[in-house]
């Protein structure tokens, strides 16, 4: 097995290494009186010896095993996961980066490991099981775990699989239904040519231009909620720049009116996209019965609600 091979090896270099050491520290401590249990080794070493010598006796077969009351004085006790990650490197660096609340010991998982065995074939026998922990999480149509939790050691990287692409409404209900209710241009794309990796939120530049230049991209689900994008809310603080992108003459004169009208807001008379308010709404009948009688509509003599002609001061 390369694996115990290099583990042998390994040990090995250790030992000479250790040893090296002792006749370093054999040299350079005054009376060469060892101190640590490695410098303790019967390997008495005659006063200053050039380093090169020592190397060399070190590689040695002469050399005596340490004394079995230090090695044995203390009881065993379980190998903690820095240890297991010696043999299995990449095991513990998945837990290490992305093992999420995975990150406990590996035996709470491995009860039992090291007995694999081809010809018995019980590797899924030993292998740990979910239900040993979990239930069903996402309900009773989920139960094959480890078709989307692929590697356990990363438990939340989940791979987008066929399997995962066709299930996201089994999860995620509401986008789907809202696609689903308000047909648009997004209701026949995919979830994934949007959500390309699980869990991922595009950015609309991905696939769109800005209503301006500068738009910044944040702006825009303020707007369309992404999953029903023609359901155009107004709320908040709305980026009526936005507007002129559409309707630039419209844009044009009302920023530049010096009426009051200028400083109303598009979205306070047009509550809705496409609506037309009326002027009573803000206004009621502010003029006699009479001259409305007989000018029905408001805009005969204030011409342009955009910008309504004032005095001149
Ligand atoms: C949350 C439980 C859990 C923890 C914690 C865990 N494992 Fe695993 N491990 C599993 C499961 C489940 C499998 C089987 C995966 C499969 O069948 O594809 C597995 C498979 C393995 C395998 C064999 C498959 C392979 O990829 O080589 C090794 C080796 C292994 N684990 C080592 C470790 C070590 C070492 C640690 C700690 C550093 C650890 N595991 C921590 C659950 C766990
Ligand atoms: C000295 C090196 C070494 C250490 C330490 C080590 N393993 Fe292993 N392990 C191996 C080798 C070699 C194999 C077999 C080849 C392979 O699958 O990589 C193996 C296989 C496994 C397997 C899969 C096959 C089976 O028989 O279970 C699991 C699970 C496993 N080890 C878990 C652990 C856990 C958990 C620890 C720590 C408690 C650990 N190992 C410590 C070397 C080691
Ligand atoms: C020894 C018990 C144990 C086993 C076996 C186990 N898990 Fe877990 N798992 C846990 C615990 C504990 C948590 C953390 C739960 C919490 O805090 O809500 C967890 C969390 C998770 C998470 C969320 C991780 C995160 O960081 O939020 C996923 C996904 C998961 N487990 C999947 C699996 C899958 C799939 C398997 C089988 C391959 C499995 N687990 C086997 C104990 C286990
Ligand atoms: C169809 C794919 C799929 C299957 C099958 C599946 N999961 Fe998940 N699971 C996911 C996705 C996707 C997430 C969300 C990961 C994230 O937060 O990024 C998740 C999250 C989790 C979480 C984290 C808790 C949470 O709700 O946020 C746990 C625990 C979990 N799964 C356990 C399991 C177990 C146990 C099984 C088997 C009974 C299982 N999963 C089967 C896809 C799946
Ligand atoms: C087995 C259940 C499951 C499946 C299938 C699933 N997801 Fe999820 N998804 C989850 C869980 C659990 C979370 C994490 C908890 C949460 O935010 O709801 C999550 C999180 C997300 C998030 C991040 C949510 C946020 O608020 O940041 C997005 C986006 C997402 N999933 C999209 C998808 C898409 C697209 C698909 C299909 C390709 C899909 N999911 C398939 C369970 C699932
Ligand atoms: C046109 C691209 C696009 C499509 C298609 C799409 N999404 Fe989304 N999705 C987004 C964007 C962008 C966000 C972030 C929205 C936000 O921040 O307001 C998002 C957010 C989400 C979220 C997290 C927030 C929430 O609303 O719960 C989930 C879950 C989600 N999408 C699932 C899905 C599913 C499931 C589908 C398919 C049925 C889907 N998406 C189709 C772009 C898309
Ligand atoms: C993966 C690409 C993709 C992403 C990301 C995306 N869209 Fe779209 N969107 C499309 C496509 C394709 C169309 C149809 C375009 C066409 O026919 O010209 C569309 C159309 C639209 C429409 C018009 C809908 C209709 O039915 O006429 C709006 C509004 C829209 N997107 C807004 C957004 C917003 C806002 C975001 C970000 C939150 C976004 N989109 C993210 C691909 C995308
Ligand atoms: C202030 C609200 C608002 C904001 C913010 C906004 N939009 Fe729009 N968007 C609209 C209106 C209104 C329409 C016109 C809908 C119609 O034709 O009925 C529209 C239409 C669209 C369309 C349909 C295709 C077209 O150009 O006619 C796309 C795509 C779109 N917006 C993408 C975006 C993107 C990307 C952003 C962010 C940069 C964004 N929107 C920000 C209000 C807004
Ligand atoms: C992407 C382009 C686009 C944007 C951005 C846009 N609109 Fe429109 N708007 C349209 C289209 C297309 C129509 C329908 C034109 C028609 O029927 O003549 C329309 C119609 C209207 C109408 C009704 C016009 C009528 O004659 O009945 C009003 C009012 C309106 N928009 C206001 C706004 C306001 C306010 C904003 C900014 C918050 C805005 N629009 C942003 C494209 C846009
Ligand atoms: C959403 C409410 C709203 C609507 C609808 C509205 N207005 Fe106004 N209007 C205002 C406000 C607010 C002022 C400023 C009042 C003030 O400061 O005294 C104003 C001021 C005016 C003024 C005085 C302008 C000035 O600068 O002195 C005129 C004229 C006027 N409106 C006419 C109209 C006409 C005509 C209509 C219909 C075409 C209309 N308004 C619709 C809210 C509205
Ligand atoms: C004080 C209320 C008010 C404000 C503020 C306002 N509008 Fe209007 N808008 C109206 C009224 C009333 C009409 C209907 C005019 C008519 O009947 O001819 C209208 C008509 C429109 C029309 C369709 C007719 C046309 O001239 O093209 C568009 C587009 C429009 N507005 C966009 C905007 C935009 C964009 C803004 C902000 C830059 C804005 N409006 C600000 C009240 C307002
Ligand atoms: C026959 C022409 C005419 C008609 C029709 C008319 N107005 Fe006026 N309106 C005026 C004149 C003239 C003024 C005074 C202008 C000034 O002082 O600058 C005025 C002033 C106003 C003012 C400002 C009052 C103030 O105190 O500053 C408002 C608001 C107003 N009109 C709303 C309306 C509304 C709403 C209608 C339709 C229901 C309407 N008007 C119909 C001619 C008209």
């Amino acid at each position: 097995m390369t694996a115990m091979r290099e583990k042998m090896l390994r040990m090995s270099k250790t030992a000479a290494a250790l040893l090296a050491c002792a006749f370093i520290a054999a040299c350079v401590l005054p009376g060469g009186e060892a101190q640590s249990a490695d410098a303790k080794k019967p390997v008495a070493a005659p006063a200053p010896v050039p380093v090169v010598a020592a190397v060399q006796v070190a590689q040695a077969p002469v050399v005596k095993p340490a004394s079995p009351a230090d090695q044995y004085a203390a009881e065993p006790v379980p190998l903690t996961p820095v240890q297991c990650g010696q043999c299995h490197t990449s095991i513990f660096r998945f837990l290490k980066q992305d093992g999420g609340k995975h990150k406990f010991d590996c035996q709470d998982c491995h009860q039992e490991f090291h007995s694999y065995n081809p010809t018995k074939g019980n590797w899924a026998a030993l292998m740990p099981k979910c239900a040993s922990c979990h239930t069903l999480p996402h309900g009773p149509k989920q139960t094959e775990c480890l078709s989307c939790h692929a590697n356990p050691h990363t438990p939340l990287k989940v791979v987008m699989t066929e399997k995962l692409a066709s299930g996201c409404a089994d999860c995620h209900s509401s986008p789907a239904a809202q696609l689903k209710q308000y047909p648009s241009k997004h209701s026949i794309q995919p979830c994934s040519a949007c959500h390309t990796s699980h869990g991922l939120i595009p950015s609309c530049a991905n696939c769109h231009q800005p209503h301006y230049k500068e738009q910044a991209m944040t702006t825009c689900t303020t707007c369309h909620p992404v999953h029903q994008p023609l359901q155009i809310a107004f709320k908040g603080n709305v980026d009526l720049k936005t507007c002129s992108g559409c309707h630039d003459k419209v844009y044009g004169s009302w920023s530049k009116s010096p009426s009051k009208h200028g400083k109303v807001s598009c979205v306070t008379c047009h509550t809705k996209h496409g609506m037309i308010p009326n002027c009573a709404d803000c206004h009621g009948r502010p003029h006699s019965e009479a001259l409305l009688e007989k000018f029905k509509n408001c805009l005969t003599c204030h011409l342009d609600p955009h910008d309504p002609p004032v005095k001149k001061k």
